[in-house]
């Protein structure tokens, strides 16, 4: 009998199946990335801070086959098909979700793997624009089968580069690290402490079935309007501030150094630094209540650090829209422990932290909000935290 990989699944199983279906023949391969959430530490990884990403459930898979040909066929369960060449790589023409995977080989084979073509069938249950990173899920999952495939031996960490290299590419948008870090490395039941300056990722257990917790993602569905360009102001901002602090990232500042020196900074490049300098803090405040022995019995203190990031990134960093603050404060109202947008902000979703068993408040507190206002309805989504990305069939 076929030895079972450790994340095979059902859905891997059928994507094979449809594979064969498809292309005629058998893959070499399935491979899973999952979506990202973050507890504490946004905006921070670009500045050498800390922050604590987690995988969901919910992943990306890529059935790949090489040709011994020049030709990528490129197909999605979910959007359709896209041929294109191995040379078309290099050109930036390509658009949509197939520009994610055309990225990933693009980066592989600038790390130096020799190409080939390929076949590939896409299946992806990660909410595309919920701000659960489906990009990056694209992209780790495809880096991995590549990798093995073309023979690129990389670390997770060097092969989170490459795929922040074809996102930096395919949106334009100078990203950190963090969504490709938390879809290569994740664990299941942890979050990752990740420290941005020493690259250093420290599995810790978030305990949340004995803490009689949940967390849960209310994708608002709010579009995420003017995302790429606020982002790359907001990364030149926090340099700014480090250059004027005269330090090379604001991991260095500290809050006295910063007091000091705010009549020197413009209003909002000090409200910028005082975001990540408080969101540094935040997550080491979380980081020592997970480090406690039996954390389960403090993890409803990590409530007021969500709460305080959401606020900070409102009023300081200046990246929420009125979806996210709605569904933040409807949350709390309807008994979440503590709620923050998550991820880059002007769109996607908040997280909220929540006894168990209070999922159906939470939904009837935030639809009746949205509903109130004549916005769209938002989608809620449970978020454990799960595996990160590896060959699954
Ligand atoms: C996006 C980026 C990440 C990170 C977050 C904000 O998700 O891709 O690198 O900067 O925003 O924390």
């Amino acid at each position: 009998m076929a030895m079972q990989l450790p994340g095979t699944d059902e859905r891997a199983k059928h994507l094979a199946l449809r594979f064969r279906q498809h292309f005629g023949a058998a893959p070499d391969g399935v491979w899973a990335a999952p979506g990202r959430a973050n507890l504490l530490g946004e905006h921070t990884d670009y500045n050498a801070g800390f922050a604590l990403p987690f995988g969901i459930r919910q992943r990306a898979r890529v059935a790949l086959r090489l040709r011994a040909d020049s030709r990528l066929l490129l197909c999605s369960e979910q959007a359709g098909a896209c041929e294109l060449s191995l040379a078309d790589l290099r050109g930036e023409r390509i658009a949509g979700w197939a520009a994610y995977l055309a990225g990933a080989a693009w980066a592989a084979i600038d790390a130096g793997a020799r190409g080939t073509g390929l076949e590939l069938l896409l299946d992806s249950e990660v909410p595309v624009g919920a701000g659960l990173s489906s990009s990056a899920a694209l992209e780790c999952a495809t880096l991995l089968g590549l990798a093995e495939l073309w023979g690129l031996q990389r670390s997770p960490l060097e092969l989170a580069r490459l795929a922040q290299r074809a996102e930096q590419r395919v949106a334009g948008v100078p990203c950190g690290l963090m969504d490709q870090l938390a879809a290569l490395c994740a664990r299941e039941q942890h979050v990752l402490w990740v420290d941005f300056q020493s690259e250093e990722v420290v599995p810790l257990a978030l305990p949340l079935v004995a803490a009689g917790l949940e967390l849960w993602a209310i994708d608002t569905r709010a579009p995420h309007q003017l995302a790429s360009g606020a982002y790359a102001e907001r990364r030149n901002a926090c340099q700014q501030a480090a250059r004027q602090l005269g330090l090379h990232s604001l991991r260095e500042a500290q809050p006295e150094q910063l007091a000091r020196a705010a009549a020197e900074l413009s209003p909002p490049t000090l409200r910028r630094a005082r975001h990540v300098l408080g969101e540094n803090a935040r997550v080491q405040a979380a980081v020592e209540l997970l480090r406690q022995p039996g954390p389960e019995a403090r993890l409803a203190q990590l409530g007021p650090l969500l709460s305080a990031s959401h606020a900070s990134l409102r009023d300081d960093f200046e990246v929420s829209v009125p979806q996210l603050d709605v569904a933040q404060a409807a949350a709390e109202a309807a008994g979440a422990l503590g709620a923050r947008l998550v991820g880059g902000g002007f769109g996607g979703s908040v997280l909220a932290l929540l006894p168990h068993g209070m999922g159906e408040a939470l939904a009837a507190g935030v639809q009746g909000a949205f509903a109130a206002r004549g916005w769209a309805l938002p989608q809620l989504l449970e978020v454990q935290p799960a595996a990160g990305a590896a060959r699954v069939l």
